[in-house]
């Protein structure tokens, strides 16, 4: 099996246990179990379909487990609400656009830390913006006029108002040019460094093990590899692996569970 190198870390900041969650009577995942060391990246890798947007969307509440468990440091926080989950400190950068373009960046970083109160977020989004410094410079422009970067950049620093302990992000690259690419996966790199969870969905695969600690491929809801990045990245059939979509070929490769 894949190796476990989460073994002996005390509570991992990540667990699902035997999870099985789906859309109505449509399952997804299928009694997937994995775990997350504190201040690590996780990659979760896989064809389209394989349901890896929705191990995020389970972690952040928007689906309830029909079966099994999912924990944030050792608690089990299984069905208990996105509001919650935000109080303890999980954040979710979904695929795709997710700002109000018609607000200001200013009001739209004021939106994300609504949970904190007013004193807290104003005393928060410059520490934010340190880390974008071209997204500083556009803080009373519209949010859709930034450019596809500035605004992923945006929605980064929307979630990191909340210092969060868990960062669930979903394909954070579409869009990108590669330079800005390098600059958000750099980005994530230091947050996990600083100790927050990265869980992270890519299908940049290459340059995203490079930053990643451990990798999961998923296939139809079930785990068909957990390596360490480097590891995978080191591997010489990744291409085959990954980069032709053969992932019946990771499951031989990984003499992974059936
Ligand atoms: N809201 C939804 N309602 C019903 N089925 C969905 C919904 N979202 C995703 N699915 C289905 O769940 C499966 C896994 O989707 P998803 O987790 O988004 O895959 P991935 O992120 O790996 O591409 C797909 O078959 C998809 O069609
Ligand atoms: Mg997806």
């Amino acid at each position: 099996m894949s190796q476990d190198n989460t073994q002996g870390m005390g509570h991992p900041a990540i667990e699902f246990d035997d999870v099985v969650a789906g859309y109505k009577d449509f399952m997804i995942l299928n009694n997937l179990s994995f775990k997350a060391r504190r201040g690590s990246i996780t990659l979760l890798l896989g064809p389209n379909g394989a349901g890896k947007s929705t191990v995020l969307k389970t972690l952040f509440g928007i689906l309830k487990p029909r079966q099994g468990r999912v924990l944030l440091d050792g608690q089990d926080i299984t069905g208990i609400t996105q509001k919650e989950l935000l109080a303890q400190g999980v954040a979710f950068v979904p695929q795709g656009r997710n700002l109000f373009g018609q607000l200001t960046v200013w009001q739209n970083l004021e939106l994300g830390g609504i949970t904190l109160g007013m004193k807290t977020t104003h005393e928060r989004i410059p520490e934010v913006l340190e880390f974008f410094p071209r997204v500083k410079e556009r803080l009373h422009s519209m949010a859709s006029s930034l450019s596809g970067g500035e605004q992923k950049q945006l929605e980064i620093g929307r979630a990191l108002l909340l210092r969060p302990k868990v960062l669930l992000i979903d394909e954070p690259s579409i869009g990108l040019s590669p330079i800005v690419v390098q600059d958000v996966f750099k980005l994530l790199r230091r947050l996990a460094d600083q100790g927050t969870t990265v869980l992270m969905v890519e299908q940049n695969v290459k340059s995203a093990l490079k930053i990643s600690d451990d990798a999961i491929a998923l296939e139809s809801g079930r785990m068909v590899l957990h390596r360490p990045a480097a590891e995978l990245l080191a591997d010489p059939d990744i291409e085959r692996l990954f980069l032709g979509g053969a992932h019946a070929a990771a499951v031989a490769a990984a003499g992974a569970p059936a």
